[in-house]
């Protein structure tokens, strides 16, 4: 059994904790795309972890992590993940494996990642964790992977070349050694991609996507995006095989958020976005940014469903949204004076006017309100929700 995990909209939808809690039914969680720009929390009732890098898998049940080639790594993050997970679950670190075909972030990339992003025309609010820098790196063929550090030499020759390209000036032997003696604490749990593939491809493997389908390099809001094919597309090039996956599961907050800029057509403005922001407590689990925040957005889902091929959907936070009468919903755009329930073409969202439809707001997840605003929900997008979170712990989850 091969699955994914996807987020529906901008990210931040509450995939880590789905995963933890869905990795129980699996071998090992995979990492396929993003970097140390993802960031959540996993609340084990007794501790908290926190993740950028390390697959959530759930680590009590000793379930595998396999850190994929179309991952970037940070070491300064990877080693201080590894020693969180020391902390609370010293056997947790033999569980972990990562490609050495999976590419370095070098420090300098996040400098650059920033100066970048100010230079644009208009700027994307990148989470400066270089990880743009990296994918464009790996894609201009100057990129450094864990592979190149075997070979001190090798490597102090591609961080020169790399300081050429990008015309500046760094201490490239002092860089190397800081690397190599970071890189020497997590020698032990390289893999080449390929054997990885042979232990893990007929294991259960629960695909961990980042970020969401709306930040997607290709089918995203481009050029507000992130800088991979973190939807399901990129799966099978981030784990370097052609993995036939049977279940694609699509994460979506019961309303919406974004980090960083780009449009957002149900935002809402002043107070009103600060009552659900704190209600929510939506600030970046990376940058600590406060996340723009507005009601939930059925064009955009019916978009994302479609371009990601999700089979079965997962609702989270819904329970945040408790503290209101009626809850507004995106149900269709009005564009130039026509009315659409779904678009294929994202380029001019912030030219329309959303359509709201208020529904009965719930106390409980158990009322009849929130069970009729789930089948609407469901009606809506033609999809069925398999699972509903009911608060942030890994256990607080029904399956429907
Ligand atoms: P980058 O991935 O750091 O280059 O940032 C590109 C865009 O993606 C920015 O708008 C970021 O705020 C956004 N982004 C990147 N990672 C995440 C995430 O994990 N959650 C939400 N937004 C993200």
């Amino acid at each position: 059994m091969k699955a994914t995990v996807v987020g529906l909209q901008w990210g931040d939808e509450g995939k880590g904790k789905v995963v933890t809690y869905l990795s129980r039914d699996y071998d090992c969680v995979v990492r396929y795309s993003g970097g140390s720009n993802a960031g959540h929390t996993v609340d084990y009732g007794d501790f908290k972890i926190v993740h950028h890098l390390l697959p959530s898998a759930d680590l009590k049940r000793q379930r595998m992590m396999y850190i994929g080639p179309g991952v970037v790594v940070d070491l300064d993050v990877l080693l201080q993940e590894i020693e969180q997970i020391d902390q609370y679950l010293p056997y947790a670190r033999r569980l972990l494996r990562i490609s050495k075909q999976a590419h370095v972030v070098v420090p300098f990339y996040k400098q650059l990642d920033e100066a970048l992003d100010k230079a644009r025309l208009s700027a994307i609010g990148t989470t400066r964790r270089g990880i743009g820098l990296s994918y464009a790196n790996r894609a201009l063929r100057c990129g450094l992977r864990f592979q190149d550090l075997e070979n001190p030499q090798r490597a102090k020759d591609l961080l020169q070349e790399l300081a050429r390209i990008w015309k500046i000036s760094i201490d490239c032997e002092e860089i190397l050694n800081e690397m190599l003696t970071k890189y020497d604490l997590v020698r032990d749990l390289m893999i080449d991609s390929i054997e990885a593939v042979k232990v893990l491809r007929d294991k259960n493997l629960l695909f961990e996507g980042t970020q969401g389908v709306l930040l997607d390099v290709d089918v995203g809001t481009y050029p507000y995006v992130t800088s991979t094919n973190c939807s399901s597309t990129g799966v099978q090039a981030g784990f370097s095989w052609p993995v036939k996956v049977d279940q694609i599961y699509g994460v979506m907050k019961a309303y919406t958020t974004r980090v960083g800029e780009g449009p957002f057509p149900t935002e809402l403005k002043g107070e009103e976005q600060e009552k659900l922001r704190k209600l929510g407590g939506e600030y970046g689990a990376t940058t600590g940014r406060p996340r723009r925040c507005g009601w939930l957005d059925l064009v955009l889902l019916r978009y994302a469903i479609e371009s990601s091929g999700c089979s079965s959907l997962i609702m989270t936070k819904a329970d945040v949204l408790t503290a209101y009468e009626k809850v507004p919903v995106c149900v269709a755009y009005k564009i130039n004076g026509r009315t659409l329930g779904e678009i294929n073409n994202l380029s001019n969202i912030d030219e329309i006017e959303p359509v709201y439809e208020l529904f009965d707001g719930w106390k409980s997840l158990h009322s009849p309100e929130f069970e009729r605003f789930v089948a609407r929900i469901e009606k809506e997008l033609e999809i069925k929700f398999s699972y509903i979170s009911t608060g942030p712990r890994v256990d607080e989850i029904i399956k429907i």
